[in-house]
């Protein structure tokens, strides 16, 4: 019987230990297993090489994005180092302007003295992509859709479609929709990656990250990095992913909702002069992401009129909290200038438009009337 994602989320890792029928799965805190005897195996050796909890978590994610296998990590940097690893000196990946701070910061200041080219293009000026092939040994394209901060949209059907003329491998960063909301695999890419950090384990106390592939191919080269390079999840992790994961939908549902509530308010509020929030029929990009998600999100960024706003605001709130990271029950406001970005050289960050008057706010599961009200004291 075929089961909505809700429901499989609900019941995630239920049926996974026939021996004692738990239905929280259990937590294989071991670090090896014994064999049977000589060249036999329970199908376990060593837990960085596979665990058993570990792999019932993998399983869902695989199943919940439509790929063939995931693996899962102890941050979602340590994922995106792991698939960068696919790659080898004098290859080059295209990848979106703005980006999540971390993501350019290993792009252009690890990878980059390994040998890896990044190009940072605009993924809706077709012929800058095709000069960039002809230019350059273009191997893969990085995009985040929303991005992080500026929630831009990208056409992932349609860089899919330019890849695959060129023979390129599509990685879309997916950790701001979740496979709840959007399924990159399903619209052409190669590879979804996540922050689990955020949605997936939606309560702000653990790390971690994904790789999720669509060929067996690609799944067999990641297991090996994962194994040989060794930053996997730990099966306590893993497990409070797992027990994340199953309120996923009613999470994603109330904070979405109150995104949106929110995101009205910002807009017709004097002091603010841009509201970036896929919801709102002015964000530019709304129509296609509607078209390839099932949802706006949880992400607002904003403007203020006068940077000296900034501080006010967060020295102001008293429910929201003044914190990095997005994708939990608690609504948390960052400042990407100094924050989440601030490993992106100001220039650009400037040029791209993560100015000193931008806020971003991941919207948590309060009651919408504190938040309201906590954002109209604080904002005024
Ligand atoms: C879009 C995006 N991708 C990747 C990451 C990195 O994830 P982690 O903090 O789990 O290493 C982040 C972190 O904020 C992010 O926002």
């Amino acid at each position: 019987m075929s089961l909505d994602v809700e429901t499989r989320l609900a019941r995630a890792g239920i049926g996974t230990d026939p021996r004692t029928g738990a239905i929280s799965t259990p937590i294989y805190q071991t670090a090896t297993f014994a064999h049977p005897s000589l060249g036999a195996s329970t199908g376990y050796d060593y837990t960085r090489s596979g665990n058993p909890t570990r792999s019932v978590l993998e399983d869902i994610v695989a199943d919940l994005e439509g790929g063939v296998k995931a693996f899962a990590f102890s941050s979602g940097m340590a994922a995106i180092n792991a698939l960068l690893q696919l790659f080898k000196p004098g290859d080059t990946i295209l990848t979106s302007e703005d980006l999540y701070g971390g993501t350019y910061r290993l792009f252009f200041d690890v990878f980059e003295s390994w040998g890896l080219r990044f190009v940072q293009v605009d993924f809706s000026d077709t012929a800058t992509l095709t000069a960039a092939v002809k230019l350059y040994s273009v191997k893969a394209v990085f995009i985040e859709s929303p991005t992080n901060p500026l929630i831009r949209i990208t056409d992932i059907k349609k860089v899919c479609q330019f890849s695959k003329k060129n023979c390129l491998i599509t990685i879309v960063d997916n950790t701001f929709m979740t496979p709840l909301c959007q399924r990159p695999l399903t619209l052409g890419a190669d590879i979804v990656i996540h922050s689990g950090t955020k949605f997936l384990c939606g309560h702000n106390d653990t790390l971690s990250g994904f790789v999720v592939v669509n060929s067996h191919e690609i799944a067999e080269r990641i297991a090996f990095i994962q194994n040989a390079a060794g930053a996997v999840l730990s099966p306590f992790d893993s497990w409070l992913v797992l027990r994340g994961l199953k309120t996923l939908a009613v999470r994603m549902k109330a904070s979405q909702q109150n995104a949106g509530k929110i995101a009205g308010w910002l807009s017709k509020n004097s002091k603010i002069t841009e509201v970036y929030y896929p919801g709102l029929k002015s964000h530019e990009g709304a129509a296609l992401h509607a078209r390839q998600s099932s949802g706006a999100g949880a992400l607002i960024a904003f403007r203020v009129k006068n940077k000296q706003h900034v501080k006010k605001i967060i020295n102001g709130v008293r429910v929201i909290t003044f914190a990095e990271s997005l994708g939990g029950v608690e609504t948390l406001i960052t400042y990407p200038f100094t924050q989440t970005h601030a490993a992106i050289p100001e220039a650009i960050r400037k040029k791209n438009g993560v100015t000193e008057n931008l806020l971003r706010m991941s919207i948590g599961i309060e009651h919408i009337d504190d938040l309201l009200n906590d954002l109209k004291q604080a904002i005024g």
